[in-house]
């Protein structure tokens, strides 16, 4: 299951306020009641609480596997093996870079070595001020414009390293700051 455009936003909107231990307990407690404590819906839980908090925190996974009366390595396991989830907060800004074969054979390689090169960023990780996440995708459906590339939920085609380079230096820009 993918996080929509819709969950992007609502988990941006929390990004910059990092959770509190009573957060955390309160949006498990609120999600996993919203679900019936039913494990079969953890991939569902874990988007809800990521919409809520912004990621999912690693202190989560106990209360949740709690409430779900399943062991913490077995939601770590989930947790960690969907790109999805982070478990700190992503930046203002997220770039997901194809990196599936269409988009391979126009260049994405050279644009994710740019991004690590000039601006270290390799995949998952985030710049030092918050501003940026650099995450892997893998087909976006535009391959007959690749590059591809979602930016903060927005399909883009025929990414360059110069665009990159744009919404990255877009998103350091204090807030109050940006022109228009
Ligand atoms: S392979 Fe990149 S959009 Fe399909």
């Amino acid at each position: 299951m993918s996080v929509t455009p819709d969950d992007r936003s609502a988990s941006l909107a929390g990004a910059d306020a990092p959770a509190t231990t009573d957060d955390v307990a309160a949006a498990v407690a609120d999600v996993c009641a919203a679900h019936g404590d039913r494990p079969d819906a953890l991939i569902e839980m874990l988007h809800a609480i990521q919409a809520r908090l912004g990621h999912v925190p690693p202190q989560a996974e106990p209360l949740i596997a709690a409430r779900l009366n399943r062991s913490r390595a077995e939601i770590h396991g989930v947790v960690s093996f969907y790109h999805d989830f982070h478990t700190a907060p992503a930046g203002r800004r997220v770039i997901k870079l194809c990196r599936a074969e269409a988009c391979q054979a126009v260049g994405c390689e050279d644009l994710a070595n740019h991004l690590h090169r000039a601006h270290r960023l390799g995949s998952g990780a985030t710049t030092p001020d918050a501003a940026v996440t650099v995450e892997d995708a893998y087909c976006l459906g535009n391959c007959a414009l690749g590059p591809a590339a979602l930016v903060d939920g927005e399909l883009q085609g025929r990414v360059t390293a110069e665009r990159l380079d744009r919404w990255i230096a877009e998103a350091r820009i204090p807030r109050g700051e940006a022109a228009e």
